[in-house]
């Protein structure tokens, strides 16, 4: 049921602050400030924190196809500098194939939203032959995924009916935060209060979902531009790279107009040539450590008469006084979250655009909800 939207999308992404919400409950104890992982059930149950002996992994390895692979490499970032953990991630597809050694005690994690997605499945096969200890960050525990794991951290997104991801995969970047900040303390890579202090920026995303989420009258305004252009580049540094893989994917695949995502860093690698007045660049940067850097990269991009729209805070506004810039105004909030928070502009922008189009959002040519063949 579509309720009153044109389109589960569109529900799905207004559904966001409750399902993220709920998703959080599950793995936060808000009154005592700390993670809780559920309770792992199966054979490891008794195994470290959540089933899983954090203190004593070597590595994580991580895979996963589309949009959760994009949730996959925001939390390499997560579990590289909060957990002090190294992080190998790859494309399903890619990962199966490549007979890579893995390490002794290695914690192999699969994120997927219908948890059927072949090579996703195959590849968590390759890791379970190699003696990995299997994670599983599901929206359907009963599927092919979730069954073979040995332990299953659901998404509690509810069902998704768009093609296009997106409760799914801002639930996801909740249970890999989650997992992320339990890891730091199980490792002593943190300790209590700093624990304290992430879970309470947790507990705001909901909030700062719905606050982005005001923004939407702003962001369709701008989608006009996008609607008309043949191209779109998306930019992002740290976190914010794979929000603008994500953006691109998701302008592709239900607009029809091509984009790509790249680190900002690469655009003098390349891209850059491609700029010219008719090519909007969108550009995600909060400000953080890294918004100077990016602030380099938009400034060649305005020198090249390209038209960029920034998606960034207030100090981030603020601070930039570039011709030909256009800025959606998030609340600001902290590096953690933001790159749950800042998906929704970047949703809103692919949805709105499509609208325009008059593309058939839910369901856009060519593509299946749950890729079951390689
Ligand atoms: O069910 P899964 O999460 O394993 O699906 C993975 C991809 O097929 C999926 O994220 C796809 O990229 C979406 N259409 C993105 O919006």
């Amino acid at each position: 049921d579509r309720g009153n939207y044109r389109h589960f999308m569109a529900k799905e992404i207004h559904e966001q602050p409750e399902v993220i919400g709920h998703t959080l409950g599950h793995y936060l104890d808000l009154t005592a400030g700390r993670t809780r992982l559920p309770e792992a059930s199966g054979p490891r149950a008794s195994v470290g924190v959540g089933g899983v002996d954090w203190a004593s992994l070597d590595r994580i390895t991580i895979s996963a196809c589309g949009t959760a692979y994009y949730a996959g490499l925001v939390a390499k970032y997560w579990f590289e500098r909060i957990a002090r953990i190294g992080v190998d991630i790859d494309v399903a597809s890619e990962f199966r194939y490549r007979e890579a050694p893995l390490p002794e005690k290695g914690l192999a994690l699969f994120v997927s939203q219908s948890g059927e997605t072949a090579d996703t499945l195959a590849s968590l096969r390759y890791c379970k032959q190699h003696g990995q200890t299997i994670g599983a960050v599901v929206n359907v525990p009963a599927s092919s995924i979730g069954r073979e794991a040995d332990i299953v951290f659901p998404t509690l997104a509810g069902a998704e009916i768009g093609v296009a991801s997106t409760k799914a995969f801002t639930c996801q970047l909740s249970v890999l935060a989650a997992l992320a900040v339990a890891a730091g303390r199980a490792r002593g890579a943190i300790n209590e209060a700093e624990e304290q202090a992430l879970v309470a920026e947790l507990a705001a995303v909901p909030r700062l979902v719905t606050e982005a989420l005001r923004l939407e009258l702003t962001i369709e305004r701008l989608a006009k531009r996008i609607s008309k252009a043949k191209d779109v580049l998306y930019l992002g540094r740290g976190t914010s790279f794979p929000l603008a893989l994500e953006g691109a994917l998701k302008l592709k695949e239900i607009s029809y107009i091509h984009a790509e995502g790249y680190a900002a860093g690469e655009l003098k690698h390349g891209p850059i040539a491609l700029i010219d007045e008719t090519m909007p660049v969108v550009v995600i940067a909060p400000h953080d450590r890294l918004y100077e850097k990016t602030v380099s990269n938009m400034q060649e991009v305005a020198a090249r008469g390209g038209r960029i729209i920034l998606i960034t805070d207030e100090a981030g506004a603020e601070a930039i006084s570039l011709e030909a810039t256009e800025t959606i105004v998030l609340p600001t909030m902290s590096d953690l979250v933001a790159p749950i928070v800042y998906a929704v502009p970047v949703q809103l922008l692919a949805y709105h655009t499509a609208v325009l189009m008059g593309t058939d959002v839910d369901q856009p040519r060519n593509l299946a909800k749950s890729v079951t063949v390689e």
